[in-house]
């Protein structure tokens, strides 16, 4: 029997967020909502938490991928109904069940630990999470008696007037006694809402004569419940705060943290310099002593040390050290700019090596080209890559000069250290070392040593 499990409730219809998409895969900092509840299981016990699906399931599925156990709510019949869907994995394995929803991502692992510890120590059926709120926001109100102990909760679609004034709010968040829980959740009645509320377990432990523990918290951001899109935002607004934040106490400069970015996937090394509008996304790193910005995107890409993209967009990219992009490029999928280069504005790179030290300074593209070192690519040289079906390879040797203004049609290979004249359209191959221009380019003679 193992100690202890832990059960996400992410079956829900997430109505208010009107979309979609299930609410527990919306976005928030970069990842999907339920993957902070899912990471705070895992920190929390080694044992795979177990995630309860239904509205979604196939895409929450692809989402979460082997991370949890699935269980399935073919019904949403509610939290108390999400639950009991687990009864057939948990009951007589699991001493103690801790069930939290999915759409709360700042609950700390810390948290749920204590809360464990309360259960434990005072050895009662169930011990929640509350918090004392200004704002209620919707949540269900915790009810006590004349000596202070919880007697039930209410939840406010179904409270009283003089309920709902109460400011001690259910989080979401309980620990039960494995034993305990089962019998008593199958047995839940239906409240007049036709669902089966969770919350109601309280009162029936009560009835039964039973304590039931609060831990009460402060902090009530830590239990944002994330149910319609405003809140979303203000969760957003939260975890970029504590994003900027932490990088900042790392060691990098943010000119302006409300305009800075910064998903919580990304890495970014000392001393690098961000400037406003700039938005750091995916699985990106970032080396020390870069500077991004402004109004700069760059996703799902590695740069390296010492270099600086300028109003750019750079998605799926490696950049090595001391390469610099921008103002005005983009970088596609597969771009690879190699140390030292330098692509400056309005370029394009797609699919493409670019050799140590090469340039290309103005209005370019390069799709599908490996590109050696030294190059220099002229204004306005196009890779025409492809043929209306399919795409072709360039290839661009060492110390190349192309021309301005060249169209290089694919599959085409330019030989090293050699020159192409300005306006040519290359159809055949180049050798090295000699000089070609015209339309379409004609080999006209050897490369001159200077
Ligand atoms: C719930 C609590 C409320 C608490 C608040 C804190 C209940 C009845 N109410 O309300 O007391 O203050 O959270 O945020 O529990 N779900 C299922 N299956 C269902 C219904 C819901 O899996 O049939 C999941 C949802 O996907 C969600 C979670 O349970 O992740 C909570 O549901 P939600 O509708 O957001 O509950 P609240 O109204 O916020
Ligand atoms: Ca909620």
């Amino acid at each position: 029997m193992s100690k202890s499990s832990i059960v996400i409730l992410a079956a829900g219809h997430g109505t208010r967020m009107k979309s979609e998409v299930p609410k527990a895969l919306h976005p928030l900092a970069g990842k999907p909502l339920v993957q902070y509840a899912v990471e705070m299981a895992v920190q929390l016990i080694s044992e795979k938490p177990l995630l309860v699906v239904g509205h979604g399931a196939d895409q929450m599925r692809r989402a979460v991928g082997d991370q949890v156990i699935y269980v399935e709510q073919r019904e949403q019949l509610g939290t108390g109904h999400a639950l009991l869907q687990a009864r057939p994995l948990l009951e007589g394995r699991s001493e103690t069940v801790s069930a939290c929803y999915a759409d709360m991502p700042f609950l700390s692992a810390d948290t749920l630990r204590r809360l464990l510890e309360l259960r434990e120590e005072r050895n009662t059926p169930i011990a929640m999470l509350t918090v004392e709120a200004d704002d209620p926001m919707g949540f269900g109100r915790i009810l006590r008696d004349e000596a202070g102990q919880v007697v039930g909760i209410v939840e406010e679609a179904v409270a009283t007037d003089a309920q709902k004034e109460i400011r001690e709010l259910n989080c979401g968040v309980y620990c039960f006694d494995g034993d305990w829980l089962w019998p008593h959740l199958a047995q839940l009645p239906l409240n007049p809402k036709d669902e089966y509320y969770l919350t109601d377990l309280v009162a029936v432990a009560v009835a039964e004569g039973q304590t039931v523990e609060a831990l009460t918290i402060s902090d009530v951001t830590e239990v944002l419940g994330i149910n319609d899109r405003s809140h979303l935002a203000q969760a957003e607004a939260v975890m970029r705060q504590r994003i900027n934040d932490r990088w900042m106490l790392e060691g990098v400069t943010l000119l302006d943290p409300a305009l800075v970015f910064i998903h919580v996937t990304v890495e970014i090394g000392q001393d690098t310099v961000i400037y406003p509008n700039t938005y750091l996304q995916g699985a990106t790193a970032i080396g020390c002593q870069c500077r991004l910005g402004p109004n700069t995107i760059v996703r799902d890409s590695t740069i390296g040390n010492g270099c600086t993209i300028e109003a750019s967009v750079v998605e799926g990219a490696v950049l090595e050290d001391g390469a610099d992009v921008g103002p005005f490029s983009h970088l596609r999928q597969g771009a690879h700019l190699a140390k030292g280069v330098h692509v400056g504005n309005f370029g394009e790179v797609k699919n493409s090596f670019l050799g140590p030290g090469t340039k290309m300074g103005h209005f370019s593209y390069l799709g599908d080209t490996t590109v050696g070192r030294e190059v220099n690519i002229g204004a306005g040289t196009i890779t025409c890559n492809y043929d209306g079906n399919r795409k072709h390879p360039t290839v661009i040797e060492d110390g190349a000069f192309i021309g301005s203004d060249t169209m290089l049609v694919a599959p085409v290979r330019v030989g090293a250290g050699a020159k192409i004249g300005a306006g040519s359209v290359v159809t055949h191959d180049v050798p090295p070392g000699s000089v070609a221009y015209g339309v379409p380019a004609r080999v006209r003679g050897k490369v001159e040593e200077e």
